[in-house]
């Protein structure tokens, strides 16, 4: 029996074949590369010696999806694929609703049709609105701010209600915090399309000469600092997480929501200055004004997580920064090195 692995060349999705491959799981993934590199999956096949079947397409192509659903006999779903820049999706509000909330429908139909009702969906903190206290569990409030975060919180609703259609669905909704640093290997990481919106990958591009200087989009919030503090959390304990979601499937029936965090926040100084530390490279930055959309600080309470699936985060930020440079200095221009 294989897992059907959609968005699996993508940053997070690589870094979870890696972790199903070791832990001797069939693998197939399903990618249209539009924010991945095909690369991607011969570096996983160095680290594990292993391969996984790849199809380039996309998971609004019902008829690829029919093939490979009838080609393999898929067991469960670990369902990434998806756009995920947040100011993007402010212009884009069609190609987020349709890429996210409609590629998921049609994944859904197919997956039911063969028979397939075991789902990992790949979520986000996006879908919380302004904490009313911090940490954050998984029955705040949600509301989204943006469309990216309100395809994903329309995802979740859908797949709610496929559940209560139809008992027989099992699903796992896991919301991330801010995924960062790479495998140990330095041989897969994150490796933007264009310019990196997020902070660490803009933090290593400075690192390697591609980017000048990183602007800290402002220094006047509530923060021990006074700039914006977020919940890390290492990409490989990330996909551990899935991995136990996965697990979890098959023993807990019904349809249940995880943190995916530390529970520790971190201010942009604080990662800047780790990130110095562990590259011995200076990062010249300076103070912006805020960006829109921007929440003071954010973090997790991924209790439920650590009690119901077994799993809770190994790797420090020093790991997280250590292995963030290891991947941006072995590869400066990511897959296409
Ligand atoms: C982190 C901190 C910025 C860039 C986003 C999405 C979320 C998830 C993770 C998908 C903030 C500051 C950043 C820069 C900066 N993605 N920053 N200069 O905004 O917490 O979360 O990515 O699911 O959905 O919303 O992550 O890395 O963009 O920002 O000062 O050039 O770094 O203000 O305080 P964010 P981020």
């Amino acid at each position: 029996m294989a897992i059907l692995v959609t968005g699996g060349a993508g940053y997070i999705g690589s870094h979870t074949v890696v972790e199903l491959l070791n832990a001797e799981q069939q693998v197939i993934v399903l990618d249209n590369l539009s924010n991945a590199n095909v690369n991607a999956l011969k570096r996983i096949e160095n680290i594990t010696n292993k391969t996984c079947v790849f199809y380039q397409g996309s998971v609004l192509n019902k008829a690829l999806l029919h093939k490979i659903f009838t080609d393999h006999q898929i067991e469960s779903v670990i369902h990434f694929a998806g756009l995920k820049a947040v100011g993007e999706s402010v212009n884009k509000p069609l190609q987020y609703y349709e890429t996210n909330v409609t590629g998921t429908i049609i994944l859904c139909q197919v997956m039911a049709e063969h028979g397939v009702k075991q789902l990992v969906f790949s979520s986000s903190a996006t879908v919380y609105g302004v904490p009313d206290s911090l940490p954050i569990r998984e029955n705040f409030t949600t509301g989204a701010t943006n469309p990216y975060g309100q395809s994903k919180l329309m995802v979740e609703q859908l797949l709610t209600d496929l559940h209560i259609a139809d008992k027989q669905w099992n699903i796992a909704v896991l919301r991330y915090f801010n995924p960062v640093g790479a495998h140990e290997s330095g041989l897969i990481g994150e490796d933007p399309s264009d310019t990196p919106n997020n902070l660490m990958p803009y933090i290593c591009q400075v690192a390697v000469g591609k980017l000048p200087e990183l602007q800290i989009f402002g220094n006047d919030y509530l923060t021990p600092d006074g700039t914006g503090v977020r919940d890390y959390i290492h990409v490989v304990d990330l996909a551990q997480g899935h991995l136990k979601a996965l697990q979890k499937l098959s023993t807990r029936p019904g349809i249940v929501t995880y943190n995916l965090g530390t529970g520790r926040g971190y201010s942009v100084i604080e990662i800047i200055k780790a990130f110095e530390q562990a590259s011995g490279k200076q990062i010249p930055y300076r103070f912006s004004a805020r960006r829109d959309g921007d929440l003071a600080a954010y973090f997790a309470d991924s209790s439920l997580a650590y009690e119901e699936l077994n799993w809770q985060p190994l790797h420090s930020l020093e790991s997280m920064v250590e292995s963030s440079w290891l991947w941006q200095s072995k590869n400066p221009n990511g897959y296409n090195d």
